[in-house]
Formats: structure tokens, C-alpha cells, sequence
């Protein structure tokens, strides 16, 4: 049931294992998949695209255009729920983790939104080898799922890892991550993201450089885990479509703040993403300003610090996740701010990072408990960062259940 009208990117490469396709294919429709699948040119002399096409019901693509007509592999990069690549060969792993995007399997891969599997299939010696496990390294710290190798006779007779996983371990491997999503199903989560603007008359305003990228990875990681997920975004240019997700778009901190304020009691968990304005003009000019002086002052007061609003009336049973953007003493000031705010974890992120922070679409934080535990990342895809910073969600939950249990 867990893998029901699921939509599944099968992607086969040149391997002997990629006969166990078939039997991987028959298995993900009898789980109620829907498989489309796509074959490299050397995947074609070890299977045919016609048993494929015959097992899956569809057209099986082995290029990204058939005759006159494209095969659109960024539309299906985004269909998809999933992509498996399976067998995933020594060839393929390179091509994927260097962006050497010369067939369909790697163009898709690279323009698909979903989670990303893959399970190599390749000799002992060139499963061991630094280049290939250097390629596996690169590709997990991007958040792609490895689908560990088993070991056995090989194609070249010799005996050790390098086996594509069976097709029954493939697929359990997806239930499992498809099963855990729903770890979060009677959560309603509260996430704040992007910039906010304070007008200083019809046409100026300040802001910053957030665009909304890493708060609305997480809307959608809360959301594919099951939960109910209002997402208070600021100005920005992304466009959020998921059905778990409610979007309350807003300007100023404080919209933002009239929009969290009002839903925190009935939050479980907030996630406060945004880049929110520190200080805005005391007056908003009705008509724009005049250039007149060779200077202008403007005058700046406080916003309201909507963490803190929040953290000051925390109840037990809720989760209030904050972020820090640093760029000098990061540690020293995330704690500071955990107090401050009464976060039970605060994610931080310096701009002393390169490929951190704003508008990019990597990350690299650290997360602080209020504790003081602290957990460093790698440098990941915001999307990999966000499902990070839920499984840390879904761990503090189930602790927190845990001791509310054991108090009865
Ligand atoms: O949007 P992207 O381009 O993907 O960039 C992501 C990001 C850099 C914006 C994000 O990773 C991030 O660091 N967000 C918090 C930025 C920030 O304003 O940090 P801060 O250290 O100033 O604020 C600390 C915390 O208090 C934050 O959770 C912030 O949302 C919150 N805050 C701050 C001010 C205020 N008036 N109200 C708040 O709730």
C-alpha cells in the first residue's frame, strides 16, 4: 500500500543486471506504481525496451528525442515521485555526480525535484575503487539514496560487493522511505520563509537577498512526511505547489508576524526560515520621496521579533525551530539566540560558507540544541538540508511523546 499510485522514473543502465529490471518493474506495478522508464543505449543490448514497454504499459524512452517528437525529461524529472536509477553502473555514478548530462537517465536526474535513488551494479574492483566510491560520496551528500550493494558471484566470476540489489530489496527500500513519511501525519507545522520588505514610500523598500528557497524546501519536506503545513512566505518568486502546503503570502515582518501570531496555537511545530527585516522606517511616505538634500536620514524602529513572540508563549507540546545567519562568532550568537527565543533548536548558517545562505540552492549548517548538542552537515542541496532538519523534528517529536507517555 505504501508505494500505491506512486509515480516512479525507472532509469536502466548498461549492466549485466539490468535483466533484474523486469522483475523490478512487475514488482513496482503490482505495488500500484506507475513506471516510466528510460534506457540507456547500452541498457538496450542487455534487455529490450519492448519486454519493458510491455511490462510497464508505456513507452520506454532511450533518448531524449524519438524521431521528430522531444522526450521531455524535465517534465518528467518533475512527474515523478520518485527516480529510480537501477542498475546504476561506474559510468552512469560519474556522469551523475559530475553533471555530464549526455543521455536521458542523466538529463532527467538532473532536472528531477524528487527524491533520487540508485543502486550501482559493477565489478569488486571497480566498487572498491576511490573514484567510484568518491562519485557514491558526492552523490549521497546531495541527499540521493544509495541502495547498498550486496555481495556474490559477479559477472567476472569473481566473488564480493558490486551485485545490484535484488529487486525485492529494491522495493522495500522505497517502502521503507515512503512508510516513514508519515511519521509527521497529525503534526500541523507553521513555516516562515523568505525576505521581508519595509516600504519607505510606494517604490523603495528594505529587504534582503533571501529568496524563499531554503523555508519552502522545508514546507515541502514537513508536507511529503505528512504534515499539515501552513507556509508564511514573504516576497518571492517561487512558485509552492503541494497539496500539503498552504501558502499565506505576505510584505512586511509585521504581516508576517499577524500571520503566525494568529496560527500559533494551533502549531505543533514552527520552522522560522524567513530573513525578517530587524528595523523599519517609523513612516511610510504616501507618495514616492523626493530627491531634494545631498543626504537623506531616515528613521528606523524595531520590528517585532515574531521567534520571541512565539518562544515566549511555548507551550510543552510545541516545536519552535529557528535559524541563525551569521557571520562572525556563528556558534557564540546561535546560542545566544536560542535563549533569547526559547528555540528548542536553532539551524545555522554563515555567509562565511561558500555555497551557504542566500539565493543559492546548497546549504551548509550546523544544528544547535538547546542543550548545546551540536550536529555539523556537509554542504547539501537546500532540499537534502530540509530533510535533515525534519528527521532532527521528527527525533525531538517522538522524544517528546515519549516523556508525556511516561508521565501518566
Ligand atoms: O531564502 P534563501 O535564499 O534560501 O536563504 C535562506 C536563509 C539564509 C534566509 C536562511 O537559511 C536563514 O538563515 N534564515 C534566517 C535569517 C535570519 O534573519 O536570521 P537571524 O539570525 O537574523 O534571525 C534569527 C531567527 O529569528 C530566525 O529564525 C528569524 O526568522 C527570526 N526572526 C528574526 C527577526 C524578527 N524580527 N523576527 C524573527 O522571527
Amino acid at each position: 500500500m505504501k508505494l500505491k499510485d506512486k509515480k516512479i522514473l525507472l532509469g536502466i543502465t548498461g549492466s549485466i543486471a539490468a535483466y533484474k529490471a523486469a522483475s523490478l518493474t512487475r514488482l513496482l506495478i503490482k505495488a500500484g506504481c506507475e513506471v516510466q522508464i528510460l534506457m540507456t543505449k547500452a541498457a538496450t543490448d542487455f534487455i529490450t525496451p519492448l519486454t519493458l514497454s510491455t511490462l510497464s504499459k508505456k513507452n520506454v524512452y532511450s533518448d531524449v528525442h524519438s524521431g521528430e517528437s522531444w522526450n521531455n525529461h524535465v517534465e518528467m524529472g518533475l512527474w515523478a515521485d520518485a527516480m529510480i536509477v537501477a542498475p546504476a553502473t561506474a559510468t552512469t555514478l560519474s556522469k551523475m555526480a559530475n553533471g555530464l548530462c549526455d543521455n536521458i537517465i542523466v538529463a532527467s536526474y538532473l532536472s528531477a525535484k524528487c527524491p533520487v535513488f540508485f543502486a550501482p551494479a559493477m565489478d569488486l574492483d571497480m566498487w572498491k575503487h576511490g573514484a567510484t566510491q568518491q562519485n557514491i560520496d558526492k552523490l549521497k551528500k546531495w541527499g540521493n539514496h544509495l541502495i547498498p550493494v550486496g555481495v556474490g558471484e559477479l559477472a567476472s566470476g569473481l566473488v564480493g560487493e558490486g551485485r545490484m540489489a535484488e529487486p525485492e530489496a529494491i522495493v522495500e527500500h522505497l517502502e521503507s522511505f515512503f512508510g516513514q513519511k508519515n511519521d509527521l501525519e497529525n503534526v500541523k507545522a507553521l513555516v516562515t520563509a523568505g525576505p521581508t520588505y519595509e516600504h519607505l514610500d510606494p517604490v523603495r523598500f528594505i529587504g534582503n537577498h533571501s529568496s524563499g528557497k531554503m523555508g519552502v524546501a522545508i514546507a515541502k519536506a514537513l508536507a511529503d512526511r505528512g504534515a499539515d503545513v501552513k507556509l508564511v512566505l514573504g516576497p518571492s518568486k517561487l512558485k509552492v505547489e503541494h497539496e500539503g502546503v498552504e501558502v499565506i503570502q505576505v510584505v512586511s515582518a509585521q504581516d508576517m508576524y499577524k500571520a503566525c501570531n494568529k496560527r500559533w496555537r494551533y502549531t505543533n511545530v514552527a520552522v522560522l526560515a524567513a530573513a525578517v527585516a530587524d528595523y523599519r522606517p517609523v513612516t511610510q511616505a504616501k507618495s514616492k520621496i523626493k530627491k531634494k538634500e545631498k543626504s537623506l536620514n531616515l528613521d528606523l524602529e524595531k520590528t517585532i521579533d515574531i521567534a520571541a513572540t512565539l518562544g515566549g508563549k511555548k507551550k510543552p507540546n510545541q516545536l519552535l525551530i529557528g535559524f541563525a545567519l551569521e557571520t562572525n562568532n556563528e556558534e557564540a550568537n546561535a546560542k545566544r539566540k536560542i535563549k533569547r527565543k526559547n528555540f528548542d533548536f536553532i539551524v545555522l548558517n554563515s555567509l562565511n560558507d561558500k555555497g551557504a545562505g542566500f539565493n543559492v540552492d546548497t546549504n551548509k549548517v550546523s544544528i544547535i540544541h538547546k542543550n548545546n548538542k551540536i550536529k555539523k552537515f556537509e554542504l547539501k542541496t537546500k532540499v537534502a538540508v530540509a530533510q535533515d532538519i525534519v528527521d532532527e523534528i521528527s527525533t525531538l517529536a517522538k522524544k517528546n511523546s515519549k516523556k508525556k507517555k511516561s508521565k501518566k
